[in-house]
């Protein structure tokens, strides 16, 4: 049982948590500084023994541009006015792809596991991150995706269905979203390493579908987002385990990438996505301020609220106990297996 790594919404306390209970912590490593990883990590180590994954985005930055940035500046004009926020000159782009200084990171804490979303670094930063002992595993949506990952020797692959929460991690000719149940058995066909289920498991049924379909393993998000552990937002927050978790959409308005998570009032008005968004993660960059302003006033108004479609099964339960219960069901089904 891997707890997915989740930008924002994840950290110390509920990595430490899921590996108290027998299971994988991710630390996610796409919006904080190198250095802030690295102490986050020493911080779940000074608590609990076990495996600990560091996780980077691997997205491509394109060059910045001006006439895009201001179009979609202008189409939020309306609403720096409306919060009495000064308009940015310039987007910030924001996120980093994986750098020299997040391998150093990694050379530093030598954790067990280093993942990737959005395909895998250039080759001599992947190898830095072979050296330093990791395994590594990455993202697949497609078939097509898995078999490049594979070939690119990762040790393990994500099989990341549509109803996941937060980004998708496709990276090959655009995004064709297939869900889990389809996707599972097809990229174990086609690839040797072990597949890694993710996308709407989120208790000891979907535990058990994902390893009757022959998965290796689950990896866990939106589940994990109502345990006491995790830094959701009360937005978030209060729509888990209830039919207003049934609203999740893929939305790619507020980063550029497609990301399921329930609309907040800016995807709700422009829509979940619009022709003048420019490309990831500039956008984020624009709705910032906006963002800031609001949460100043407890409003998620301009703020992401990734959650897969799994929300309405999550439980408010401590995340030790939701990872020994995800991993008694997985090694109930493996036993099975064997048996049969
Ligand atoms: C709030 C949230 C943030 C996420 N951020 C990341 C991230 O930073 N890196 C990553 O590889 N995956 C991220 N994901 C995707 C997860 O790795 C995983 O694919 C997904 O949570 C599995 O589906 P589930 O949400 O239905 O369990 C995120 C998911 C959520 C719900």
């Amino acid at each position: 049982v891997i707890l997915a790594p989740m930008a924002g919404a994840g950290g110390v306390e509920l990595a430490a948590a899921v590996i108290a209970g027998g299971g994988v912590g991710s630390l996610p490593g796409a919006m904080v500084s190198p250095s802030d990883l690295v102490e986050q990590a020493a911080a779940v180590r000074a608590r609990v023994h076990g495996p600990l994954a560091l996780n980077f985005f691997c997205h491509e930055t394109l060059p910045e541009d001006g006439e895009r940035d201001q179009a979609w500046l202008d189409l939020l004009q309306p609403f720096y006015l409306a919060e009495g926020v000064a308009r940015p000159e310039r987007v910030e782009a924001g996120r980093r792809p994986f750098d020299a200084t997040a391998a150093e990171a990694v050379e530093s804490v030598r954790p067990a596991i280093v993942s990737f979303h959005f395909g895998l670094p250039p080759a001599p930063l992947l190898a830095r991150v072979r050296a330093s002992g990791a395994l590594v595993i990455a993202t697949a949506t497609t078939v097509a995706e898995a078999e490049w990952l594979a070939a690119q020797g990762c040790d393990a692959i994500v099989a990341q269905g549509f109803e996941a929460g937060g980004h998708a991690g496709w990276f090959l000719d655009g995004h064709r979203p297939v869900g889990t149940m389809a996707l599972v058995p097809q990229v174990i066909d086609a690839v040797r390493v072990p597949v890694l289920a993710a996308g709407g498991i989120a208790d000891a049924r979907s535990v058990r579908a994902a390893m009757a379909l022959g998965a290796a393993g689950v990896q866990v998000g939106t589940a994990y987002l109502a345990c006491p552990e995790s830094l959701a937002s009360p937005a978030v927050r209060d729509r888990l385990g209830t039919p207003a978790g049934r609203d999740s959409m893929f939305i790619s308005a507020l980063t550029g990438r497609a990301a399921r998570g329930f609309p907040n009032r800016l995807v709700a008005e422009i829509g979940p996505t619009h022709p003048a968004v420019p490309t990831f993660p500039r956008p984020a960059g624009a709705i910032a301020p906006l963002r800031a302003r609001a949460e100043r006033d407890g409003r998620a108004d301009y703020s992401p609220l990734w959650a897969g479609q799994a929300a309405p099964l999550a439980r408010p339960i401590g995340a030790t106990t939701l990872t020994e219960q995800l991993g008694a069901a997985a090694l109930a089904a493996m036993e099975l297996s064997d048996a049969a």
